[in-house]
């Protein structure tokens, strides 16, 4: 039976890179015959200036629909200012990740052996790097009730948000953590900020009741502050990382630039049954766009994630992953992962070599 992939491109960069993601999904396509069937819908900003709304009725009706979603990225400047928050291109991705139930955000952060030199830390803190951080996405402040912007008597405005989860949530993303530390070094870093917030009092002492469940994996805590500290000091300390929703959107930020370029990290957000959303861990980019100069890789990995995870084809998966390097063997780089004695291509060039390099 045909697969339904939807491609959201979204804004900025989102349309460029995920052109490239859809060659190299295309090649594949074909060369493992995986049946796959490429849709697209509008988010984000480019949703807002087509419908009015960042995620229209029938996007959403598409990713239900749908057995895996590529995502670009959402946002610009030009919807920066909508004092109205649900109309800006964001809630067009926190929609999607919330209405599909897309609670755990795999990051991974690996360095390419060929991208040592691209880091701004020293070659031996991060050479050899490979951690993953499991990121809580459908709950925490990003959507915690109540929330609001208002003035209050007197005029003095105020902005509010709620840091909340109950057990049930931590729980779930906690089984998350412990199962992907399980199939790689058994160890796991619980990232809170317990001295100061009862909602990660909590937080911890689930992660300290699920450990019981998971004897074969050696879990520690760390406080986010710390744990910022550690990643750029000394980031080959961590394997598995599990943290909140905004705690984890900042470390895994910090997390990409250890591996040289944010615009090499993929990510997926997967629901209770593995069906998912992935993305690139970078954003819209506005300051790039429609230049041709931004990197597809980030994009092209999540599909090579989304092969994996969400339909099946770990062949096709592996292959992409492979050709990457491959291509990273070659003496080209996009300006984000430039170093000297290499070639600068573009975008889309760097989309034709992954797609060569899988011949
Ligand atoms: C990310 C992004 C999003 C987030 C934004 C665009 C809403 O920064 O995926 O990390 O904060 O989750
Ligand atoms: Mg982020």
């Amino acid at each position: 039976m045909a697969k339904n992939v939807l491609i959201l491109p979204g804004d900025g960069i989102g349309p460029e890179i995920v052109a490239e993601a859809r060659k190299v999904l295309e090649r594949v396509n074909q060369q493992f015959s995986l049946g796959l069937e490429l849709n697209e819908a509008l988010v984000g900003g480019a949703a807002i200036d087509a419908t009015g709304v960042p995620l229209p009725d029938e996007t959403l009706a598409a990713a239900k629909a749908a057995d895996a979603i590529l995502l670009g990225a959402v946002g610009g400047p030009k919807w920066d200012t909508n004092p109205d928050f649900q109309i800006r291109p964001e809630k067009g991705l926190l929609g999607i990740r919330s209405q599909l139930g897309l609670f755990g955000n795999l990051r991974p952060a690996i360095l390419y052996p060929q991208l040592a030199h691209a880091s701004t830390l020293k070659p031996e803190v991060v050479s050899g790097l490979d951690i993953l951080i499991v990121r809580e996405l459908t709950g925490g402040i990003y959507f915690g009730q109540p929330r609001g912007y208002r003035t209050k008597e007197g005029g003095v405005r105020e902005g509010f948000n709620t840091y909340v989860y109950d057990e049930n949530e931590i729980r779930r993303i906690g089984r998350v953590a412990f199962e992907a530390a399980r199939a790689r070094n058994k160890k796991l870093c619980s990232v809170d900020k317990a001295n100061v917030l009862e909602v990660t009092v909590l937080w911890r002492e689930v992660m300290n009741e699920l450990a019981a469940e998971y004897p074969d994996v050696e879990l520690s805590h760390m406080y986010v502050d710390n744990a910022a500290m550690q990643l750029v000091r000394a980031p080959k300390q961590f394997d598995v990382v599990v943290t909140g929703n905004m705690f984890g959107d900042i470390l895994s930020d910090a997390a990409a630039m250890l591996t040289g370029s944010i615009g090499m990290l993929p990510s997926a957000s997967l629901d209770a049954n593995n069906k998912g959303m992935y993305e690139p861990c970078h954003g819209s980019a506005p300051d790039i766009a429609g230049q041709g100069i931004a990197n597809p890789l980030a994009t092209i990995l999540s599909a090579a994630m989304m092969l994996r995870y969400s339909l099946n084809a770990p062949e096709a998966a592996d292959a992409i992953e492979a050709a990457v390097s491959k291509v990273l063997d070659q003496p080209l780089r996009t300006a984000d992962i430039m170093s000297e004695g290499m070639r600068r291509v573009s975008t889309s060039e760097m989309g034709d070599a992954v797609v060569a390099a899988l011949a």
